[in-house]
């Protein structure tokens, strides 16, 4: 009878430490928002509009892939931002401007 409740412990144990291990990880949720707010906003103001150093984000013509490569390997006095954002992240950046573009 001992072994049988040892089993059952054991069963029991091991479904919990499995059904923990394969829950899911929050996916992490990239925010091209907030990154704006952190790392651009100093530069171009909290809505892409600042002062005559920067360009006004809201209408700057330029489409997705120049705006990926301004800003992964900056534009004169701007840095460029490969190695301290990821790939994902300046393209979350790059939607939310041209997001900006077509409303
Ligand atoms: C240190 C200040 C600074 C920060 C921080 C900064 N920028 Fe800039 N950004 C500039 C300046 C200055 C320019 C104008 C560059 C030029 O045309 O000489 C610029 C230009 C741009 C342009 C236009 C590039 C082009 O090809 O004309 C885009 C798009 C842009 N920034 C996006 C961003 C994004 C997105 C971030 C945040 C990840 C960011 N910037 C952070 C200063 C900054």
């Amino acid at each position: 009878m001992k072994k049988i409740i040892f089993a059952f412990a054991v069963i029991v144990f091991s479904i919990a430490s499995c059904s923990k291990k394969s829950s899911p990880t929050a996916a992490k949720v990239i925010d091209g928002a907030k990154i704006f707010a952190s790392d651009c906003a100093r530069c171009h103001g909290a809505q892409g509009v600042k002062d005559s150093r920067t360009p006004n984000l809201q209408t700057i013509a330029l489409n997705k892939s120049q705006l990926l490569n301004s800003i992964t390997f900056g534009k004169g006095h701007m840095p460029a931002w490969q190695g301290k954002l990821s790939p994902a992240e300046i393209s979350a950046v790059a939607d939310l401007i041209v997001g900006w573009h077509t409303k």
